[in-house]
């Protein structure tokens, strides 16, 4: 995605001279001007611009159809249709096609900003997996490690523990590593049914409510790992994936919690989330593991994927490397950082999550201000955490409304 560029499919060069005007004092440049035939769909594949203003006039069949393709094959592109007087008719049926925003030739300068403004806006939900959660259901945060013993399990029960308090929402917490994991130890739970169960009633004749199989503690629901040994040998990263879209219809917010390393079943847990949460301490060995990682879920991640967020947990530690340190060996930014605290441990040992425990130790004072990055900037309950300026692209391509 170019976050500078848009796409003119203008077959008559009618475009107005608003709307052209408008771009460039958004600092957006033209890439392409094209008119509606195959060349228009091979400049937005290649260029895949942030931005394509199309104009529409009668007959509308042809930019409509355009319309249909270019969305279908670019979601994250936004669409903003110019409409000519001889197709007054045509608006609804442009924003059914898949145009963001849609406005009149005739429109005075001041029309085209804000349709501009409200393609960044549109843009900016589809970045931030709005378009998805609408259909889907809630938030799916998901915490990886590159490997073990980070502290995975730890910040994922506390952040769903602090995701109830902070929302008074419905949250989800699910041990998605049904061979090793220990979520429900860390929460002192005695196991009723687990992961395993819950995926074998999915090929039930008549599949349960999947809320009948979690186990409510600290006000969170939790799917735990495995209730017998070896039962979760037979868990596969699309059951998981099956558990999580189930889940994501009744709770506000899934909370996975994945095992060492990048598994079938992390993998599928990275690919259902709206937000990967990637810990790392700061020792040289799990920085240098997170890089590989990060290259790796981007890699795979593709167009409309979120961006993996960096968490440097342990932050502090002897012999750790400091926090510009740790953003200079990964050449991305920490968005958040939780201390090394021994009362973290302690906790643990209780059964009791820090966040319950030990409120007011750092770290739980850092876990609570990750849980509201989700819940409470700006008012909005699905906006995401703040921190990766690579979410936000359209922020810098129109940085006057930003
Ligand atoms: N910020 C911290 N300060 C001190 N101790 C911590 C911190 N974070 C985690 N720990 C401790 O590190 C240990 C490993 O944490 P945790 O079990 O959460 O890691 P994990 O990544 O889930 O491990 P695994 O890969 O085995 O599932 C625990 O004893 C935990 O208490
Ligand atoms: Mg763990």
């Amino acid at each position: 995605m170019r976050a500078r560029t848009a796409l003119l499919i203008d077959p008559r060069g009618e475009m107005p001279q608003a709307a052209l005007a408008e771009l460039e004092r958004a600092g957006i440049t033209v890439a392409e001007t094209t008119g509606y035939g195959l060349d228009a769909l091979q400049a937005a594949f290649t260029v895949r611009p942030a931005l394509i203003l199309i104009g529409i006039s009668d007959p509308v069949a042809r930019p409509l159809d355009l319309i249909r393709r270019i969305h279908d094959a670019l979601p994250d592109s936004v669409i903003v249709g110019v409409i000519d007087t001889s197709a007054r008719d045509a608006f609804e049926h442009a924003i059914a096609a898949g145009a963001a925003v849609c406005l009149d030739t005739r429109d005075p300068q001041a029309a085209f900003a804000l349709a501009i403004g409200s393609a960044r806006r549109h843009y900016e939900r589809l970045q931030h997996g709005e378009r998805l959660a609408a259909i889907e259901g809630g938030q799916v945060i998901t915490v990886l490690g590159a490997k073990g013993g980070v502290g995975k399990t730890t910040i994922a029960t506390n952040l769903a523990i602090a995701l109830e308090r902070a929302s008074q929402g419905a949250v989800a917490l699910v041990d998605g590593d049904p061979l090793f994991g220990d979520v429900a130890l860390s929460m002192d739970l005695p196991v009723q049914s687990s992961l395993a169960d819950a995926v074998a009633d999915l090929s039930s004749p008549e599949p349960r409510d999947i809320r009948e199989f979690l186990t409510p503690s600290f006000n969170v629901s939790v799917l735990p790992a495995r209730a017998r040994a070896l039962d979760g040998a037979l868990v596969t990263g699309d059951d998981l994936a099956a558990v999580v879209a189930r889940l994501r219809q009744s709770f506000d917010f899934v909370v996975i919690d994945t095992g060492g390393a990048f598994t079938d079943l992390s993998t599928a847990a990275a690919d259902a989330a709206t937000t990967q949460i990637l810990v790392t301490t700061t020792e040289l060995n799990s920085v240098r593991d997170a890089a590989r990682a990060i290259r790796w879920l981007r890699q795979r991640g593709g167009l409309g994927a979120p961006v993996p967020q960096l968490l440097q947990n342990r932050a502090g530690m002897r012999g750790g490397l400091s926090r510009p340190e740790v953003e200079r060996e990964l050449g991305v930014s920490v968005v958040w950082s939780v201390a090394e605290d021994k009362r973290l441990l302690q906790a643990m040992q209780a059964g009791v999550p820090v966040v319950e425990r030990y409120p007011n130790c750092p770290a739980a004072v850092a876990i609570r201000g990750l849980a509201s990055s989700f819940v409470h900037v700006h008012g909005s309950l699905r906006r995401p955490p703040p921190g990766n300026a690579g979410r936000r692209p359209l922020a810098r391509l129109f940085p006057y409304t930003a």
